[in-house]
């Protein structure tokens, strides 16, 4: 079981960013969705792209995993050029998506050595084990996935993406749907991937998972990053706090919504006065 944990990444680590993006543009039909993204991901940290429903993230994130084609720019990653490179970086990159891909009928450790046996590894019943074990679903191990909670499942999700230790790992939103506790669950599985040098790049519209897990949050907005830097970095672009009545830090929220707003946003939103109890509210109704 050690054995499989030291497992180098299976594509040589290259020099440079994990990720390098430049005046990247894509458009469907008339639709300019990407004109002109510029972003860099350091090795082993954790980058938030955060953007508003729409804003074109799911998209970036398939350019960059060779699920689509740009239009303009250029993108590599692990030093692989996107465009040209393709099966290099395939072999570089997980991606999981925003809905599960796991089979409900299999049982866990079932699904992960199903996965672990397409990639042709060696004792894939104790990589399933090893993955169990890190994403703390041992027990659940012999269960179909059917019975699992939507945490369970995101967490199997995102532990059958790490077969094969891919260096680069694409979450497209990985805890839209999820309650507080199961995406407090997810966010530590995510954490500890970062910890053991995988570089992520997760897509949220939760300003407060960006605050929680990214070493840098980039603002994706009407086709361009328009902010990139760390939560710190962020909350500098706002006045400092004012002494009133009440000292209050602009949090990460005051910062999305006042550069968002600056940079001249059609789209407003009903609920963006609303406090962090709220929010939460919201999200776990969806
Ligand atoms: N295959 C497609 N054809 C046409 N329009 C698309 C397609 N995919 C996405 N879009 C549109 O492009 C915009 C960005 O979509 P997407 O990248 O999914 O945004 P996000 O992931 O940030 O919510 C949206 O307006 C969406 O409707
Ligand atoms: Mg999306």
């Amino acid at each position: 079981m050690l054995a499989v944990m030291s497992i180098p990444p299976t594509t040589q680590a290259i020099q440079g960013p994990a990720i390098h993006v430049q005046g990247l543009g894509k458009s469907y039909q008339e639709l300019r969705v990407l004109r002109g993204v510029d972003l860099q991901v350091a090795r082993g940290s954790i980058v938030a792209l955060l953007g508003s429903n729409g804003a074109g993230k799911t998209t970036l994130v398939k350019i960059l995993s060779t699920l689509l084609k740009a239009d303009a720019g250029t993108a590599r990653v692990n030093g692989f050029d996107v465009a040209t490179r393709a099966a290099d970086v395939r072999e570089s990159i997980s991606l999981t998506g925003q809905f599960a891909a796991v089979d409900e009928i299999l049982t866990g450790r079932e699904n992960l050595v199903l996965v672990a046996r397409l990639r042709h590894l060696r004792e894939p019943g104790a990589i399933a084990d090893d993955l169990l074990r890190r994403f703390a679903l041992t027990e659940a191990g012999t269960r179909r996935v059917a019975t699992y909670s939507g945490g369970m499942r995101r967490r199997l999700d995102i532990a059958m993406s790490l077969i094969g230790n891919p260096p680069v790992i694409f979450l497209d939103e990985p805890t839209t749907g999820l309650d507080p506790e199961a995406r407090i669950e997810v966010w530590q599985a995510v954490k500890k991937l970062a910890a053991g040098g995988t570089t992520v790049l997760l897509t949220t519209q939760y300003l407060g998972e960006a605050e929680q897990l990214a070493d840098r949050i980039a603002i994706l907005h009407q086709g361009r990053i328009i902010v990139d830097g760390t939560l710190s970095e962020l909350k500098q672009l706002l006045p400092p706090a004012k002494v009133e009545y009440v000292k209050k830090q602009p949090s990460l929220e005051d910062v999305f919504l006042a550069v968002v707003g600056s940079a001249g946003s059609e789209t407003e939103h009903g609920d963006a006065d609303k406090g962090d109890q709220d929010r939460k509210t919201t999200s776990n109704e969806r």
